[in-house]
């Protein structure tokens, strides 16, 4: 099947959590991956919802793009975008929701607990020491994973030392058909290797490739 007309999800990039209103905490997380993806979708002819977090990159042609800025915000659009929307929104992402995910976004495990209304201020508190209570966010992949049905869904991941059990662990876990393993080395680069571990129990090693070059691998899953 062709992705032609097809409906195809990308996330790229951070997420920003507020600390106060001019404070935040965040990632190096460029963007490139998920903005090669989304390009690499449209080439094939797909229909694209790019969700993105804050990032320095030129919308890749013919890409609907979608500007979030913490996990909760990614969540919401993603919902809409990939499981479908209700109300107002669905004027933006339609009804239907799509085909294929691709959470190649970088988000944040943990936000403050709470975000100041006012600048958070070294003087008020007179201590050398400041504590930071963080909470968990919401697990993106893990909650649309468990709904998505027979629409194709990849997750990635970057891990040291033992990576590909965790990453299967993680393939399990979060619902996913695939994980993109990424090698660390790869960060900021132009060009990356990528383990692509399948539900179905395969593995594929892309050594020393192009984003540009794995885009178009990853994007290939979705013909089926
Ligand atoms: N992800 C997500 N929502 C989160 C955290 C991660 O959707 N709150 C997605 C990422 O977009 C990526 C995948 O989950 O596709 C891997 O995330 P990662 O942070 O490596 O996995 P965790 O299990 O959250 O982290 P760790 O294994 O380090 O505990």
């Amino acid at each position: 099947m062709s992705l032609a007309r097809r409906k195809v999800v990308v996330t790229a990039g951070p997420t920003r959590e507020h600390v106060d209103p001019v404070r935040y905490i965040s990632n190096e997380s460029s963007g490139r991956m998920g903005f090669e993806l989304a390009a690499a979708a449209a080439r094939a002819g797909a229909r694209v919802i790019l969700i993105a977090g804050p990032v320095h990159q030129a919308t890749p042609e013919g890409v609907t793009r979608v500007d979030v800025t913490s996990a909760r915000d990614m969540l919401a659009a993603v919902q809409a975008a990939f499981l479908g929307a209700e109300g107002r929104s669905r004027a933006h992402f339609g009804r239907s929701g799509a085909d294929a995910l691709f959470m190649a976004a970088a988000v944040g495990d943990w936000r403050p607990k709470r975000r100041r209304a006012g600048k958070w201020r070294a003087k008020d508190g007179g201590d050398e020491v400041a504590t930071l209570e963080l909470v968990k966010n919401p697990d993106i992949l893990a909650t649309v994973g468990a709904r998505k049905q027979d629409r194709l869904v990849v997750g990635f991941a970057l891990e040291t030392g033992d990576g590909l059990v965790r990453a299967r662990r993680k393939l399990v876990r979060k619902g996913a058909d695939y994980i993109a393993l990424n090698d660390p080395t790869a960060l900021g680069g132009a060009r990356t290797s990528v383990t692509l571990i399948g539900r179905d129990g395969s593995k594929v090693e892309l050594k020393n490739k192009s984003k540009r070059a794995v885009a178009e691998a990853l994007v290939a899953l979705g013909r089926g």
